[in-house]
């Protein structure tokens, strides 16, 4: 599948220049984002409603992956998980709800960090493409992306994909990492993967798909009118539920060997690895068993820089490139300090009131 924002076939020179301008169009983009909403409001770009969990990491290793020094089979390590949602204070809206993993107990530092969402494609495929989108959201009131998703379909199929509707809870979503990283394991073989987490229990249903009212217009995310449902009920549910029981995640992994003839579309995280080819493989087990406040909830960041030698994000070549998403976010890195630097400066952000300001991405 060619999408519309994609160039291929360059000179030399041109290279070069798409090599500057991708470098060019990161670090100004996340100044942009570090100044207006790191320390103006002191928000992430994206996920702010969202609440923490601590538990443990256990390596369950399908022994179809190929050894690698950070996968060791059996080892425990602590994790922390943030459940958020992209981008309303409104957890009765239709929205992409998220699961970041960080195999860590510290705030930042950690030795594998990774962003899943909802869906196994997403709205945009290069930094190109989410430029676009962020450049074309109009956001008024819990509409959004109109003008995006009628010029870009694509984008529309992956907002049909990663959109919820009032799940019944985070625990039995199914969340993809979406774009692929390197494999390269101790047999120096250069190998792709894509990450997953899915509910412990296969026999659990995902809870959440939007109805069809909803794929005709996903750029409706209001509530329902006569919604009875908190602005705040699926944090709260996940609190509830770590109270007297674990939350048990699979975090699989599906892998791929680079071949000599692989089309630049094996990076596209609009196009789904076929899952006969390239099964998901089991690499170990999240379970959650502690609710994080508010503050420390905010105050966790994730970033694919917090990778192994080996599992780090693919290089890009310009911001048409695939690969591209990803050498955006390693570029975020000051958009969090800001944000932190903020707290500091004008104090944490509040809890999300029980109001009625809903449909709502300002949080009062
Ligand atoms: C398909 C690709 C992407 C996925 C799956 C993804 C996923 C996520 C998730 C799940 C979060 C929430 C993290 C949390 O709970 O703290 C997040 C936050 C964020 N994402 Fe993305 N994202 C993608 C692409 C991008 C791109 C292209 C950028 C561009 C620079 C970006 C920048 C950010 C930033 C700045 C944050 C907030 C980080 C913080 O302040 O801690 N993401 N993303």
């Amino acid at each position: 599948m060619e999408t519309s924002i994609q160039k291929t076939k360059r000179t030399a020179i041109g290279r070069w220049v798409d090599r500057i301008q991708l470098y060019s169009t990161a670090q100004l983009f996340s100044v942009l984002i570090a100044v207006t909403m790191g320390l103006k409001t002191r928000q992430r770009m994206s996920h702010n409603n969202g609440i923490g969990a601590k538990g443990t990491f256990t390596f369950d290793l399908d022994p179809d992956i190929p050894p690698h020094h950070f996968l060791e089979h059996g080892k425990q390590v602590s994790c922390q998980v943030r459940h958020g949602m992209a981008t309303f204070y409104d957890d009765a809206m239709s929205a992409i709800r998220s699961l970041s993993l960080k195999l860590s107990d510290q705030p930042f530092a950690s030795p594998f960090d990774m962003n899943l969402n909802t869906g196994s494609i997403s709205l945009f495929w290069n930094a190109a493409s989410f430029l676009k989108l962020a450049k074309m959201r109009r956001q008024k009131w819990g509409i959004e992306y109109q003008d995006y998703y009628k010029k870009y379909p694509i984008g529309k199929a992956g907002a049909i994909s990663t959109l919820r509707r009032n799940p019944t809870s985070f625990a039995n979503l199914t969340y993809y990492a979406k774009t692929p990283f390197n494999f390269v394991g101790k047999d120096g073989v250069q190998r792709y993967a894509k990450y997953r987490a899915i509910p412990y229990d296969p026999q659990v249903e995902e809870s959440g798909m939007i109805p069809e009212r909803d794929k005709l217009e996903p750029e409706n995310q209001r509530i329902i009118p006569g919604e009875t449902r908190s602005r705040n009920y699926l944090k709260k549910e996940l609190a509830e539920r770590l109270k007297d029981q674990t939350v048990k995640y699979w975090f699989q992994i599906q892998i791929r060997k680079a071949e000599a003839n692989d089309s630049e579309s094996i990076f596209n995280c609009c196009i789904d690895w076929d899952e006969k080819e390239f099964p998901w493989m089991n690499m170990g087990v999240i379970e959650l068993n502690e609710i994080m406040d508010w503050d420390s909830s905010n105050v966790i960041g994730f970033s694919v820089t917090n990778l192994p030698k080996g599992l780090d994000f693919i290089k890009a070549k310009s911001i048409y490139d695939y690969n591209s998403l990803n050498y955006m976010r390693s570029k975020m890195g000051i958009a969090r300090k800001a944000r932190l630097l903020g707290y500091k400066l004008f104090g944490k952000p509040v809890e999300i009131p029980e109001n009625d300001n809903r449909n709502s991405s300002t949080i009062v």
